[in-house]
């Protein structure tokens, strides 16, 4: 019988699970759960014999593989994969997916949560300032960035996007405004909203250059990775503009020195809760699940992102 780990250090909703077990149940694969573990060691020893794991955002570096000696699929329930090691993945013959898209949405209403909380003083009865008729600029326009149009222009927002690797025509035709250098993004938009990857070379690329060159009243949105932004170059942007504000779904390093000088100006959550809500659980997770099954029983490798 096959055996298929959820190993999720922040839970899936109960609701996500009891789906994920219904389609394992289905093909006939017993379902094992590691949740909120704290402990690597705890991880190793659950993998160990298992043929498929689903995971979040927790660590499959080298060791986790090796430790799986049946293992031949994981899937990260959710975009980023930045938390596979994917050439260790290869080197062991295990396939490695995502499930693209599933908890964007999820995401995407984060992201306005946080930007409205700003604009309103973090609700503390101040006059704020509303969303309509700002400019927002959308850095990458993926499955999230899309998701970020649609609700700014229900907020009324005029929006822009920047994006190399997404035909122009394609984000024109959703009505976004395609700007073609990343600087004039930043230089055009109060608000900008990233959704780019983490890779080797977005780590550290949201810089003092991009920054300071935001318009009055400049707010900085991350709901994509906290190692994207350079927090040298943010601390610097903060202490030279008192109108800058940075939100991010995750806290940055830097955290505890922001908090003491820049109080009333972040916002930031303890730990990345974007994607934590039961519809993008139900989502991510039975796509995920869904994926495992077609792999084994048809040898259907769509999604997967190692080589
Ligand atoms: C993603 O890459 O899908 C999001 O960052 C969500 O991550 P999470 O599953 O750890 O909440």
């Amino acid at each position: 019988m096959r055996k298929v780990l959820i190993a999720t250090d922040k839970p899936f909703a109960k609701v996500a699970v009891d789906g994920i077990r219904r389609i394992t149940d289905a093909a006939g694969y017993e379902l094992v759960l590691l949740e909120k573990y704290t402990d690597k060691a705890d991880l190793l020893k659950a993998v160990a014999d298992v043929d498929a794991m689903i995971i979040r955002s927790d660590i499959a570096d080298k060791d986790v593989l090796a430790a799986g000696k049946k293992l031949k699929i994981v899937v990260r329930a959710g975009a980023g994969y930045d938390n596979i090691d994917l050439a260790a993945a290869t080197e062991h013959n295990i396939v490695a997916m995502n499930t693209p898209g599933q908890n964007s949405n999820a995401v995407a209403e984060l992201a306005f949560g946080m930007m409205v909380l700003m604009a309103r003083n973090n609700y503390n009865g101040s006059s704020g300032s509303e969303l309509r008729g700002k400019k927002i600029g959308i850095h990458a326009y993926g499955n999230v960035g899309r998701y970020v149009a649609k609700i700014a222009f229900g907020f009324g927002m005029d929006v822009y996007a920047f994006d190399p690797f997404v035909k122009k025509d394609a984000i024109e035709a959703d009505g976004v405004k395609v700007v073609t250098a990343v600087e004039d993004l930043y230089s055009t938009c109060q608000y900008v909203s990233l959704h780019i990857p983490a890779t080797a070379q977005t780590k550290n690329s949201i810089n003092y250059e991009l920054l300071s060159k935001m318009p009055k009243g400049a707010t900085l949105v991350n709901t994509a990775r906290k190692e994207v932004i350079c927090e040298e170059d943010l601390l610097k942007v903060f202490a030279e503009r008192a109108d800058f504000r940075y939100l991010s779904d995750i806290e940055p390093a830097c955290k505890a020195e922001i908090a003491e000088k820049f109080a009333g100006k972040f916002f930031f959550t303890p730990k990345k809760i974007g994607a934590q809500t039961e519809e993008a659980n139900i989502n991510a997770g039975l796509a995920a699940a869904n994926q495992i099954v077609n792999f084994f029983e048809k040898g259907d490798i769509s999604f997967k992102v190692n080589k």
